[in-house]
């Protein structure tokens, strides 16, 4: 539909017809069975404004959409359609790893096309726009969602921002496989204080915008469809009723010309948090915000009516929203077409068919992170006899807290896959504990039950009898699905005490004994670092986690994921993160100087840092070469290192660039990660890699709130973590 008719068709639309499009309404009040939604508001919701709502949140099947768009456009008075909108984070039905374990395989491209298989299936299934991609920077394990980020770095988070959206969205909004993308949380509600969450965010100006700020940048420079507000405050306010942050700085400064959706009920929430004097006052400040849909909380179509007859808001803004949704309504193609790309018998064909299965196995390879091996303890050796063990060994949940539209039940088992991917090898299965300790209770998107009528003993002792006959251990370890996501802060970071146990029996029967992770977060693992001979941290690897793990374990796949987020020691060290400021006193382990920035019971250095992986073979990296000592504006330098593999079989290495600005207007980082390239090479094999240092890339806010470079020395590292000290300096002239 062109503009024109848009802008004649608001032109004809009544009020209450305008403030229906402005709220979105819970598929449970259209739909018996849809998703439940969060906290569910006291919704004072009219069956008129349902029947005038503008979007749909939490319904899904294309039957069930069809059926409610024909219903919902016959009864509308202009006939508008609606967007069905829902939560497809790590993939519609063929689940695949979370976001932070995407992050690890340092592979946006591969994240990219996985949010294209997402939207293949979501797309079939009726829904038009996702609430993804979450891009909020992370540096606090524990804050639940970390799971649901790439992690800590403003790089890495940029890479995979744009590469999602692109995944989603395609060359054709309005195509039959694509969804509206929705980038998330705007903004910072990954630095809550405490990491408790929806807590407080204090951020500098410079922080801010610095860190937490690009990669939205980098997702509404690759045309994402929609930003959602963050329920957190932003220098005090509420980021969804912040004039300056949504006008000026998102629209104004970032360029978004999308449609700017609430978080769940978040317009209703600035009454608690004290900005808001009542519901009325909370819709006329979100409006004049630029929020353009308010998502269940119920303010618009309960307040905006009185307050535009009132003379106390512009229908003007109301009119403004209404336009960009009609405008997203015309880009997905809805006006031609209402039932985009729904199809039951496509459906059926698309979604967990074995292409996208296999794409969700090898995302699940390439995001595994081997944290130790000691004595090159994995890959398994066919012919040992191998005890599986552990709570996860045959543990169907491995989607993570965000794929209620996954169903557990598709999941392939590391047992299931064991027998079936490697029947010769000799394997013994024993679950040894439930996941959680007694008495734990969990609330989400799913039941935590345990089968508490296993019998505890009898699993127990066949997890040592296993462990006893076996010549090495595998342990099969984790967070419930449930202990992470939203609303899901911990305290404290460790295993489950009974897993825990299980750890320190089976490894005083058998030290041979490796531990792999299931977690959505960074584990304070110092009790599996000191008891397990190998580590791998598996996140939570989806739909084909159990093939991926077997495949790795025994060989078939290398591990070549690097971590996308500090390990921290332990939860005192929290928030944790490589790119911290060096302070006047800085401590470099053993220093005995008693007066320095650390602490007097625990390192300052995370148990594994950003950028960590291991593989199945080794490397070498030579010193950093320049080609130039020094720079202009205009020039560039460009850094090499000779990488070699050291060891005895192919490998994957990812060799990081990192940045130090030595002296600067204002405090800069130790480093900062600009580049990174993943390399592939034969046993002996070697190769020179290189980034070129462009002038654009040592930019950041100088002290007086300019983004520049300003001339002076430079340190640059290459390496294989954030670890790396390896380096050579040069001078920006
Ligand atoms: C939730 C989350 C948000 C999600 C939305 C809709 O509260 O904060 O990430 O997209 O509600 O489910």
């Amino acid at each position: 539909m062109d503009h024109k008719k848009l802008e004649t068709l608001l032109h004809d639309m009544t009020l209450r017809e305008k403030i229906g499009q402005v709220f979105q309404i819970s598929g449970q009040l259209l739909a018996e069975d849809s998703a439940a939604m969060g906290p569910m508001q006291e919704m004072g919701v009219t069956q008129e404004d349902v029947l005038l709502a503008g979007t749909v949140l939490g319904v899904f099947g294309a039957e069930k959409i069809c059926k409610i768009q024909k219903e919902y456009m016959e009864h509308h008075p202009h006939h508008i359609p609606l967007i069905f909108m829902l939560d497809v984070i790590n993939g519609y039905r063929t689940v695949y790893p979370i976001p932070l374990a995407q992050g690890a395989s340092f592979l946006p491209e591969l994240s990219g096309k996985c949010a294209q298989m997402a939207a293949r299936e979501a797309a079939a299934a009726g829904l038009h726009v996702t609430f993804s991609p979450m891009t909020d920077l992370v540096r606090d394990a524990r804050w639940g969602r970390v799971m649901e980020s790439t992690g800590e770095d403003v790089y890495l988070n940029g890479q995979f921002a744009k590469a999602m959206t692109g995944g989603y969205q395609g060359e054709d909004l309005a195509g039959e496989e694509t969804l509206g993308a929705c980038v998330k949380h705007f903004a910072g509600y990954g630095a809550p204080d405490a990491g408790r969450d929806y807590n407080t965010v204090q951020l500098t100006e410079r922080t801010f915008r610095e860190y937490y700020l690009p990669a939205y940048q980098a997702a509404v420079d690759a045309g994402v469809a929609l930003v959602m507000t963050s329920f957190n405050t932003v220098n005090d306010i509420p980021a969804t009723v912040n004039k300056k942050l949504m006008r000026e700085i998102l629209r104004d400064e970032m360029g978004f010309d999308g449609v700017l959706i609430s978080d769940f009920g978040a317009i209703g929430e600035t009454v608690a948090h004290g900005l808001s004097s009542d519901r009325a006052d909370a819709a006329r400040r979100a409006l004049e915000a630029g929020v353009d849909i308010d998502m269940m909380s119920g303010v618009y179509p309960e307040k905006l009516e009185q307050l535009i007859r009132g003379g106390k808001v512009s229908e003007d803004l109301l009119d403004e929203a209404v336009m960009r949704i009609l405008e997203l309504k015309n880009k997905l193609g809805l006006f031609e077409n209402p039932f985009k790309g729904a199809d039951p018998e496509k459906e059926k064909t698309v979604i967990l068919c074995e292409e996208h299965r296999a794409l969700a196995r090898e995302a699940a390879e390439r995001s595994f992170v081997l944290l130790k091996n000691d004595g090159a303890f994995l890959p398994l050796k066919k012919g040992e006899k191998v005890a599986l063990i552990g709570p996860y060994v045959s543990r169907k949940q491995l989607l993570g807290g965000w794929s209620f539209l996954g169903d557990a039940e598709d999941t392939v088992t590391v047992e299931e896959a064991a027998r079936k991917l490697a029947p010769e090898w000799e394997f013994i299965f024993a679950k040894g504990c439930p996941v959680l300790d007694p008495g734990t209770k969990l609330v989400g998107f799913g039941s935590c039950e345990e089968n508490e009528d296993e019998d505890q003993d009898a699993m127990w002792k066949a997890a040592c009898d296993a462990a006893r006959e076996a010549d090495k251990v595998v342990l099969f370890l984790g967070e419930h699905f449930l202990q992470t996501g939203e609303a899901t802060s911990r305290g404290i970071l460790e295993l489950p005490q009974i897993q825990q146990k299980l750890l320190r029996e089976i490894t005083a029967i058998n030290p041979d004994t490796a531990v792999v992770l299931f977690n959505g977060r960074p584990l304070d693992l110092r009790v599996v670092n000191e008891n397990a001979k190998a580590i791998l941290e598996a996140w939570m690897p989806g739909t084909e986690g159990g093939p991926a793990l077997i495949r790795t374990l025994t060989g078939a796949s290398e591990p070549s994921g690097r971590l996308p987020m500090s390990f921290p020691y332990c939860v005192g060290q929290v928030p944790v993160h490589y790119d911290e400021f060096p302070t006047g006193r800085p401590y470099h382990a053993p220093d005995e100087n008693r007066f320095l920035s650390k602490y007097l019971d625990i390192p300052n250095q995370p148990l594994y840092p950003f950028g960590y992986g291991m593989g199945y073979t080794t490397f070498s990296v030579s010193e950093v070469d320049l080609d130039r000592e020094e720079m202009t504006r205009g020039e560039s330098v460009t850094a090499k290192v000779t990488v070699r593999n050291t060891g005895d079989r192919p490998g994957t290495d990812v060799i990081q660039l990192y940045l130090h600005d030595v002296a600067a207007s204002v405090v800069r980082p130790v480093k900062q990660m600009k580049g990174y390239q993943r390399i592939t090479l034969e046993p002996g094999e070697e190769t020179e890699v290189a980034f070129e240092i462009r002038e654009e890339m040592l930019r950041f806010y100088t002290a007086d709130g300019t983004w520049d470079s300003e001339p002076g020395v430079f340190e640059v590292m290459i390496g294989e973590s954030s670890a790396t000290e390896s380096k050579k300096s040069f001078l920006l002239r």
